[in-house]
């Protein structure tokens, strides 16, 4: 492919990345949650590009927006089906291509796919999952787990940061809760799922790659922590006296970051990135603390060992300082490896286009964690400036996103011959 061809496609995606990022729920800031009305109009107009792209457009009982497209018929894969899929929800504050360009990718892609051949001989499904982030509910995943057929019911009664259940939200959505298990695949159909993601980290910059192979996603653990002091006057009890449940998070974050820190070699990092501090005045010493825990490593076992001792930190610290704390699960995902045969599909789609498939573990979560329960997966990674993401100053170039979606059209133009066959 010329590198105007690249160019072509990716100001195609650039242009719909622009669309989205317009959609927010607030001016000059990029902020799309889950369930929300700016979820609904993203939702909308993805649905639009996926018809407009020829694929049959439904929406499951989560708010997953599914871009069908059949198959020829009657060849021996007929029965099996490729999902590509990413996520429209965003941080607060967010980038403009974390979760969009995987979903403007695979739509782009089928819709030269279909320019090309007309129908494949197994079935496409493009997935805009709702709720890759948790920015809303304490729980993440839940649309791709819904996918997969693991999505646990107890989830329904989890409250948002804006205090509405997710059933409540759910049925505020239009969506009826007890239809959540129709959003399940057969196992017999689902083939792989595969998903273009930006790098969000360093690594194919350094190198001078537009793309890259991930071998696994990292292991992941949130947690809340609640940490139970005693309000009084910051001007006279002596420091001594105090039960301060600040000081004692602190010293928890620290803890946490230490334990990171031990265990660099497994990539493990820990980050505390919300906290509320009660009652919340200058000259009153805080009563009572709730913040994050992110736990990630790139095993299951070194994240649990962690856990294990960042929970005995914490009763001695609590010991110490008279505090009473404890902390609480909101969402675990275990290490995911990508398939084999998938990695090698995108690594010989990368060597199509002359470039160097380099191969990296992603410490970042991404839907495939969950959809992995039900086929196998595969990522393909897009530099991005800096690595910087989760941050608005997020970016990828065009002719990247160019080089990406052109990848994705060669990996599904090979699927039946470099997967189903294999
Ligand atoms: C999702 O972006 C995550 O927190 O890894
Ligand atoms: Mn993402
Ligand atoms: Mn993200």
């Amino acid at each position: 492919m010329a590198d105007d061809a690249f160019l072509a496609l990716g100001r195609e995606a650039e242009r719909m990345i622009r669309d989205l990022a317009q959609i927010s729920a607030e001016e000059g800031r990029l902020i799309r949650l889950y369930l929300t009305p700016e979820h609904r109009h993203a939702a909308d107009l993805v649905g639009r590009w996926m018809s407009e792209a020829g694929l049959d457009v439904t929406e499951d009982a989560l708010g997953t927006v599914r871009g069908r497209l059949d198959p020829a018929g009657g060849g021996q894969n007929a029965a099996r089906r490729l999902l590509i899929g990413s996520h429209i929800d965003t941080v607060i504050d967010a980038g403009a291509y974390d979760g969009t360009l995987g979903v403007i990718a695979g739509i782009l892609a089928v819709r030269e796919v279909v320019r090309r051949h007309g129908r494949m001989p197994f079935g496409i499904d493009v997935l805009a999952f709702g709720d890759e982030e948790g920015s809303r509910f304490p729980a993440t995943l839940l649309c791709s787990e819904a996918v997969a057929g693991h999505f646990d019911s107890a989830a329904l009664a989890v409250e948002s940061v804006d205090g509405v259940r997710l059933d409540d939200a759910l049925r505020r959505y239009g969506k009826d809760p007890a239809r959540i298990g129709e959003a399940a695949y057969d196992p017999e159909e689902a083939a792989a799922y595969v998903e273009v993601h930006i790098e969000q980290g360093p690594v194919l910059e350094q190198a001078g790659e537009a793309l890259g192979v991930v071998t696994a996603i990292a292991s992941q653990s949130r947690h809340t922590v609640t940490v139970i002091g005693e309000a009084g006057h910051a001007g006279t009890v002596p420091m001594a006296l105090r039960r301060d449940a600040l000081a004692a998070s602190a010293e928890i974050a620290l803890a946490l970051e230490g334990l990171a820190l031990g265990n660099a070699d497994d990539f493990m990092v820990g980050t505390v990135g919300k906290m509320s501090v009660l009652p919340g005045a200058t000259n009153v010493i805080p009563a009572r603390v709730v913040f994050t825990v992110d736990l990630r490593s790139q095993t299951d076992a070194r994240r649990l060992e962690a856990l294990a001792r960042l929970r005995d930190e914490i009763a001695a610290i609590a010991d110490r300082r008279r505090v009473t704390a404890w902390m609480e699960r909101t969402h675990e995902v275990a290490a995911k490896p990508c398939d084999p045969t998938l990695q090698a599909g995108f690594a010989g789609a990368i060597a199509g286009q002359g470039g160097r498939a380099i191969r990296l573990p992603s410490g970042a979560g991404h839907d495939g964690q969950a959809v992995g329960a039900l086929c196998p997966i595969g990522m393909l990674f897009v530099r991005c400036r800096g690595g910087i993401s989760h941050n608005p100053a997020e970016f990828t170039s065009v002719e990247d996103m160019g080089r990406a979606v052109a990848a994705l059209i060669g990996f599904i133009e090979n699927f039946d011959r470099s997967f189903l066959a294999a």
